[in-house]
């Protein structure tokens, strides 16, 4: 077999084993839905994925993940995991969606994608201004700098449509009044949703959803995990951090952004081959939930996704709990 077919090979192995490790994290958050416990649904999540991670391939050093070192004891930023392989970036969010497991509300995930070392934007800890339209657009048609009724005009333009159909999703915050009452007098609607961007990014993406752009504020570790899955399924999306204070710029300058201004496109927070992975905790459009089938079983339903073939995949699985050992 040539070099190439050979990598190509690794490459789609790799992406099936990071379904695993999204898969364990989602089955072991799944025990605490509705228990108004988030920390406990994270706890969890993060110790499935964490020990998940010790069979996959890869030299992988954790950069977007749950914390520093001292505030976080496993997944933490700067953490190294799997058993050997290429060296790899990883960006995890073992559970998107706590506050949302912790109420049983939908679209709460398990998620993960990765690229070739020092392709990650190192994202810090803070908010990011965001901003997602699905493929298929002229390059540009939307801007992050562009007035909102701008953005709506051209994408209305470039979809063919009457700016009243068009969609627009967000977080559901305060700190959003002013750009939602913009949408709504240029005469689009806004989904509104409680928690969850990433999820809500890639609905941008999806021509089922009915979304027909990502707009706002949300984490930033978070807008590098959307980047990830937009370059996997087709898209675009520009991020800038919002830093609140002189503190943390100067940390972020420790991570290497030396620009706080900075706006970035997709690629620069998620460039070269990309692969990204995520399973349903509680069902959303994207993915369903975990379902318990009695005390030995479980069903997932997962999207995994590489930027190199372009290809989804979605990924129903039966876990037989007697036969694996989850740790549950
Ligand atoms: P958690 O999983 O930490 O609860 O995050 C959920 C989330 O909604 C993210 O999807 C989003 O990026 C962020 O929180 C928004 O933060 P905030 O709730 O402070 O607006």
């Amino acid at each position: 077999m040539t070099e190439r077919r050979l990598e190509d090979v690794s490459d789609r192995n790799l992406a099936l084993e990071l379904v695993r490790v999204t898969e364990a994290a989602a089955i072991a958050a799944s025990r605490w839905i509705g228990r108004g416990k988030k920390n406990e649904a994270d706890g969890a999540a993060v110790e499935a994925m964490r020990k998940a991670f010790d069979t996959v391939a890869i030299n992988g050093t954790v950069v977007i993940g749950e914390g520093e070192m001292d505030e976080a004891p496993m997944l933490y930023i700067g953490e190294t995991v799997g058993c050997g392989g290429p060296a790899m970036d990883i960006a995890v969010d073992p559970l998107e969606g706590t506050s949302i497991t912790a109420k049983g509300g939908p679209n709460a995930i398990a998620t993960v994608a990765l690229a070739e070392r020092g392709n990650f934007l190192h994202a810090p800890d803070i908010y990011m201004d965001k901003i997602a339209v699905g493929g298929g657009l002229p390059a540009g048609v939307v801007a992050l700098d562009a007035p909102v009724k701008e953005n709506l005009k051209n994408l209305a333009l470039a979809k063919g449509v009457e700016i009243e159909e068009l969609m627009v999703c967000m977080l559901d915050r305060d700190r959003h009044a002013e750009m939602i009452a913009h949408i709504r007098e240029a005469g689009a609607r806004i989904l509104l949703i409680g928690d969850g961007d990433v999820a809500g990014v890639i609905a941008a993406s999806q021509p089922g959803t009915g979304v027909d752009m990502y707009l706002g504020s949300g984490g930033a570790p978070e807008g590098v995990l959307s980047a990830a899955a937009l370059r996997c399924i087709g898209g675009q999306m520009q991020g800038k951090l919002l830093f609140e204070d002189d503190t943390q710029i100067a940390r972020a300058r420790t991570m290497g952004i030396s620009d706080p201004n900075r706006v970035y496109t997709i690629e620069e927070m998620a460039k070269g081959d990309v692969m990204f992975a995520a399973t349903g905790v509680t069902s959303g459009p994207m993915l369903n939930g975990v379902r318990r089938v009695g005390h030995g079983a479980a069903v997932t339903h997962s999207i995994v996704m590489r930027s190199k073939s372009g290809t989804v995949r979605y990924i129903e699985a039966h876990h037989n709990f007697a036969k694996k050992n989850l740790g549950l």
